[in-house]
């Protein structure tokens, strides 16, 4: 049975203070919320994942996720961060391949294979993420996108490997925007998804695997988006910056 999943992405917000104040509210929140099978996730600047990863302690089923890895191990890389020290810091888990990584940062698909591997070598989660811009939505194109993001960042991985691999599916024109897919529009990809998984592991791992929505996901559509079949949690910008409308979303899972 695959896990629902309920991540936030802080992105470039919250010093260590406030994210420890966050944190501990949301936890405060959820202490009596029954997790099993259930997983909460934060994903917090590099600079909080200690401080974060002390708050939550050995509470049960919710972890600490770093927003990026280094694609090299060690040495003479100015500002990167290893997946070693992520670990080392508290991290369990690692949102790779966000778009908007992939749009300002340049990060290709190649890259982030690498960084796929260097983030499971260690033991940690792989949240990678893709998702089709506007432009591909309206030209039909998308699914193609989305195929070539999952085929070249994941698909070389073993059977094994891919057992740590969570799917984040973001179109790209419902993040930050208020626009979200419609349940059905996000379905249907997550649908896709699986089956690209399926074709290339087995139904059995595909059907294992969580496969995460995310753009806009907020309190009041999160029930009837993770109430789809294939749509297994969310990966949440915005408001999983507010802890009572984070704590709603985890509600909704
Ligand atoms: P919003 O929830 O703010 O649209 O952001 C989604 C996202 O990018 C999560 O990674």
């Amino acid at each position: 049975m695959r896990n629902k999943i309920v991540a936030g992405n802080w992105k470039m917000n919250t010093t260590p203070v406030e994210g420890i104040a966050l944190v501990s509210e949301v936890l405060e929140a959820i202490k009596n919320i029954d997790l099993e099978h259930k997983k909460v996730v934060f994903g917090v600047p590099a600079v909080s994942i200690t401080s974060v990863a002390s708050v939550i302690g050995d509470t049960s089923n919710v972890y600490v996720a770093s927003q990026n890895v280094s694609s090299y191990d060690s040495g003479a890389y100015t500002g990167e961060i290893s997946a070693a020290m992520l670990v080392a810091s508290g991290a369990a888990m690692a949102i790779i391949g966000h778009s908007e990584r992939r749009e300002y940062f340049n990060e290709t698909n190649e890259v982030l294979a690498v960084k796929v591997d260097k983030v499971l070598d260690k033991g940690v989660v792989a949240i990678y993420c893709c998702g089709e811009v506007l432009e591909e939505r309206k030209n039909g194109t998308f699914e193609t996108v989305i195929q070539n993001q999952i085929e070249e960042g994941l698909f070389h991985l073993s059977e094994d490997q891919m057992k740590n691999v969570v799917i984040a599916y973001e179109p790209v024109w419902a993040i930050g925007t208020g626009e979200t897919a419609s349940p059905e529009q996000a379905q249907a990809v997550h649908a896709f998804i699986r089956r690209l998984v399926a074709n290339k592991y087995g139904a059995e791992l595909a059907e294992n695997t969580s496969v995460l929505y995310g753009g806009s996901m907020k309190p009041g559509n999160a029930k009837e988006l993770m109430g789809m079949a294939d749509i297994d949690g969310g990966l949440v910008g915005g408001a999983s910056l507010k802890s009572s409308d984070f704590v709603e979303i985890i509600k909704a899972m």
